[in-house]
């Protein structure tokens, strides 16, 4: 089933998401249904905040065939190092692409579709995806690691696309 995604500046992009203490059928449909909007919109992340779900997950695939569906439930940072540029996109901000600044290695450790604890270890594309979809379940949007006058700019590009 696809699920509409919230848009940039929805106020609900700004929800800090909660812990997920039990990884049920439940969950797992919502896995199955966000891995379907992911791939549908096309994108290669989505976190569950995005689809107006506030609790700790995030999927994500960055190959090109559809290969490698990852799913982290409760994710979490242990160890980043380095920086590198990305230039990044949001299926909750279409048509916009800007570059940040991430870490270059980092370190996650979080929970499978089955509740199993598992580390990765992630740089490039893989680990600035990560480190983006993170974020959102944080509230946090790219967007607010970009100067304020970009962000400025975006807003009322983003007003004059409504009218
Ligand atoms: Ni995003």
């Amino acid at each position: 089933m696809l699920l509409p995604i919230l848009h940039y500046p929805d106020k609900r992009l700004r929800t800090k998401a909660s812990p997920i203490e039990v990884v049920n059928d439940e969950i797992r449909t919502l896995v199955k249904n966000m891995f379907e909007t992911m791939y549908d919109a096309p994108g290669i992340g989505l976190a569950a905040t995005q689809v107006d779900h506030h609790i700790r997950l995030i999927v994500i695939d960055t190959s090109e065939d559809k290969s490698q569906p990852l799913c982290l439930i409760n994710p979490e940072i242990i160890a980043k190092d380095g920086e590198l540029e990305w230039d990044e996109g949001c299926l909750s901000v279409p048509n916009y692409y800007e570059c940040v600044t991430r870490a270059n290695h980092i370190k996650v450790k979080a929970l499978n579709e089955h509740g199993e604890e598992f580390e990765l270890e992630a740089q490039e594309l893989l680990g600035v995806c990560i480190q983006h979809e993170i974020d959102h379940l944080d509230g946090v949007l790219f967007v607010d690691h970009l100067s304020k006058l970009k962000q400025r700019r975006l807003l009322e590009k983003t007003r004059k696309e409504k009218k």
